[in-house]
């Protein structure tokens, strides 16, 4: 065992702090830097040097853009290869046995029903009936492993997670039977803030109470009294600093559908949504509300589309520019994108986006519709860059699809900036039938699945609109996936008639 309890790891995983700080960073010949490296089935390529996965999908982009006719491809590297993302969601299960059906086994939920009920003290974990709490096993939904560190989250996981995994023994808490629809602990969602806040929330069903002092005991043990690691490094090296607030919420979850997101929560501590600032500007997002999951490669990515939409707006600093160009924000989120751009170049904006929560952010964001304020509760604050005009910046919870064509009749967002940024299934056919139909002057697609954009969407908005820029940014390292952005602008002098590419 190491120093800090934890069993060993083989080469250069021993490092067990940041690789941008200590310089330990897994090459092709250390191998994956993670224990659960081939488990899980969350970073597929971290055997590899980030030099190197950062090399194959800027290949991989411009090979999906090489048909659309651009050879000028930008691809920006991520800026921490490393402990990037802000959220993660694990599942409680009981471990899977063999059952025997009449000849044949079959594999099955270890069923923590059927089973008798551990006394107390005694816990699920140590009457053959463990409780699991981790990552989904690669390629199988139904199987789940202890996580005990994930190199991409938090090195403070480890610990949170292990101590609620005891917590929860302690307690003789029964995990979820998604088969049987039974059982009390369902997943456990954390976010955190990159200033080290952490949002904490186990989701369990409604079928008993939680034990919230005794969780919230456990958790502030853990984060703010634990004794220091026997070895600590030196400071600069120690990243696993304490949590500038711990917020920690119970959410509750009867569907039988596979996932986390929950409407109904309970606050223990704290408050139910976590900060985090873009360009120097703090942004609100809520415990279910969409924010980028790597801030620090989005930043790069919103200065990009501050950039170019500077050429859209060039003397939008004067207090003279007209109302004739608006931004409409589609998929907005907590309005990070249309916020920023009302907020550099004095335009209006309105925000389109499906989750309600995520709309009750953006409004906070925003303040008072007015970009002289921030919305920041008591601590509003004069934002001393934005042209001293009222600019009208709104948020429409909606989906996109739906009112996009009434939208579109609007000279302003015709004549203006059209933002999109879908979810990983792409636009909606009605939504790219719309944008043929009636098309803006300004496109911008930013797109977390550009192999689906490049290959199945642009094709048909080429025809309609020039690709002027074509950009790729790694939100994700050390697993296959990127993220894109093009910029678009309307063909002028062409036909309207749309050719359909053959199906
Ligand atoms: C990739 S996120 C983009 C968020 C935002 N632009 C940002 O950068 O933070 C996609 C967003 O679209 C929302 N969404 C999904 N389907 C939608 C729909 N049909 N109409 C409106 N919003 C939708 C999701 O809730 C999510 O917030």
């Amino acid at each position: 065992m190491t120093a800090d309890g934890l069993p060993p790891i083989a080469n250069t995983a021993a490092c067990r702090h940041p690789p941008q700080r200590c310089g330990h960073r897994p090459g092709p010949q250390s191998g994956p830097a993670c224990r659960h490296f081939g488990t899980c089935g969350g970073c597929a390529s971290q055997d590899i040097e980030y030099n190197l996965q950062a090399e194959a999908k800027k290949n991989r982009f411009k090979s999906l853009v090489r048909p659309l006719g651009i050879d000028q491809v930008e691809f920006t590297p991520a800026p921490d290869p490393w402990y990037y993302r802000n959220k993660i969601e694990l599942s409680f299960a009981a471990p899977l046995l063999s059952i025997r059906h009449g000849n044949e086994f079959a594999i099955g939920f270890n069923d923590p029903l059927t089973l008798p009920s551990p006394s107390r003290g005694e816990g699920w974990g140590e009457g053959g009936n463990p409780l699991i709490l981790g990552f989904k096993h690669k390629g199988k939904w139904f199987k789940v492993f202890d996580l005990e560190e994930c190199r991409i989250f938090d090195e403070r996981l480890g610990a949170v997670v292990g101590a609620i995994r005891s917590w929860a023994k302690q307690e003789n808490l029964s995990p979820y039977n998604p088969k049987r629809q039974q059982g009390f602990l369902r997943y456990l969602v954390i976010r955190r803030a990159m200033n080290g806040s952490l949002l904490i929330m186990p989701v369990t069903t409604s079928s008993q109470q939680l034990p919230k002092n005794s969780l919230l005991a456990t958790l502030n043990n853990i984060l703010l009294c634990a004794p220091p690691i026997p070895s600590a490094p030196p400071p600069l090296c120690h990243s696993a600093a304490l949590p500038h607030r711990l917020s920690l919420l119970w959410g509750i979850q009867d569907l039988a559908s596979d996932t986390a997101q929950t409407q109904r929560f309970e606050i223990i501590s704290g408050e139910p949504y976590l900060f985090e600032e873009l360009l120097g500007r703090r942004f609100r997002y809520s415990i279910n509300s969409f924010f980028q999951t790597n801030p620090r490669a989005f930043e790069l990515l919103l200065k990009d589309i501050v950039d170019q939409a500077s050429l859209i707006f060039p003397n939008s600093q004067t207090l003279k520019l007209s109302n004739a160009q608006a931004v409409l924000d589609l998929y907005c989120g907590v309005g990070t994108i249309g916020i920023t751009l009302a907020e550099r170049f004095g335009v209006n904006v309105l925000g389109i986006e499906s989750a309600e929560s995520s709309i009750e952010d953006a409004r906070f964001n925003v303040g008072h519709g007015d970009t002289e304020t921030r919305g920041y509760g008591d601590e509003k604050t004069e934002i001393s860059a934005s042209p001293r005009r009222r600019v009208a910046v709104s948020f429409l919870c909606a989906r996109v699809e739906k009112v996009l064509p009434e939208m579109l009749q609007k000279e302003e967002f015709r004549e203006g900036l059209v933002i999109l940024d879908p979810p990983r299934s792409g636009l909606h056919p009605k939504v790219l039938k719309v944008l043929e139909e009636k098309p803006p002057k300004n496109l911008f697609y930013v797109s977390c699945n550009p192999p689906l954009t490049a290959q199945k969407e642009l094709p048909r908005l080429s025809q309609i609109y020039k690709i002027v820029c074509a950009k790729a940014y790694d939100f994700f390292p050390q697993t296959e996936h990127f993220e894109a952005f093009f910029t678009l602008e309307r063909k002028e002098k062409e036909r309207v008639n749309v050719e359909r590419p053959e199906p």
